[in-house]
């Protein structure tokens, strides 16, 4: 469009897309860091996404967090989504209820008039409630939606921030401190080069089900997350990245 033209983003969008092998790249103006509208744009940007890319009775996966919290707030009534189906990508990750991935999906499906299901799962799960919970018939239906979602759209944090946002440990803080964890996505952390050092338990899509076939949308800015993006991206490239001017220039500069 015109107006990015003149910006200069459509040359950033070009020069980013290259550094990260990323086939899409949308950059919004301005630094999410700094002002909060700028994640009401990369909402904006992220909505047209979903509805350009929407088809008949789809499934699309959410994760949670501040932005797509924000991206939510962007969605309009569209007589086309009746049929689509929101669901959370996974369970809960410590995070407040404004930030849940059910309660983003649900917000997304209410604004537009679409079809929502729920995640009914606790936070902090043992091994042995993980195990039996997933055997439950009707977890077992919710798990199976979201597995055969077509689209998937999340967020990606910096890892310390997260960490600290959701109240982990101190045992946990250090070890993504001694492993040097830079990134966090789908309640999964990851050091520079990309390589998962943890991965929180909870219920839905696991990492290693993002496949070739998933049409998977990252959405994430503020110079803060130009690491964390860089990071992610080397763990699997997203299909389109959307992110701000601010975390595009600075990931240009990270060698
Ligand atoms: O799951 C949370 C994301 O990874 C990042 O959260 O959008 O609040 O920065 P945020």
């Amino acid at each position: 469009d015109v107006m990015k033209e003149l910006l200069g983003l459509r040359t950033l969008e070009e020069q980013v897309e290259q550094k990260l092998g990323v086939k899409k790249v949308l950059v919004v103006a301005g630094n999410s860091d700094e002002d909060h509208w700028v994640k009401h744009e990369l909402g904006r940007a992220s909505i047209s996404e979903l509805k350009t890319k929407r088809e008949p009775n789809d499934v699309i996966a959410v994760m949670g967090g501040t932005t797509l919290a924000a991206v939510a707030e962007m969605m309009t009534p569209d007589a086309s989504m009746r049929d689509v189906i929101f669901v959370p990508a996974r369970g809960g990750l410590g995070e407040k209820v404004e930030n849940q991935a059910n309660t983003i999906s649900a917000e997304l499906a209410t604004r537009a008039g679409a079809q929502y299901r729920l995640l009914h799962v606790p936070d902090q799960l043992s091994e042995e409630a993980y195990s039996s919970l997933v055997l439950e018939p009707s977890i077992q239906d919710i798990l199976k939606l979201i597995k055969s979602a077509r689209v998937v759209i999340h967020g990606i944090g910096e890892a310390n921030t997260m960490a600290t946002r959701r109240r982990s440990k101190d045992t946990f803080m250090e070890k993504i401190e001694r492993e040097q964890a830079v990134a966090e996505a789908f309640g999964y952390y990851f050091n520079r080069e990309g390589m998962i050092i943890h991965k929180q338990r909870t219920i839905g899509l696991q990492l290693d089900e993002l496949d070739k076939d998933k049409y998977v949308i990252s959405v994430a800015g503020g110079e803060s997350k130009a690491e964390a993006i860089s990071a992610y991206m080397k763990y699997r490239p997203s299909d389109v990245l959307i992110t701000d001017e601010s975390a595009a220039r600075r990931l240009l500069e990270i060698e």
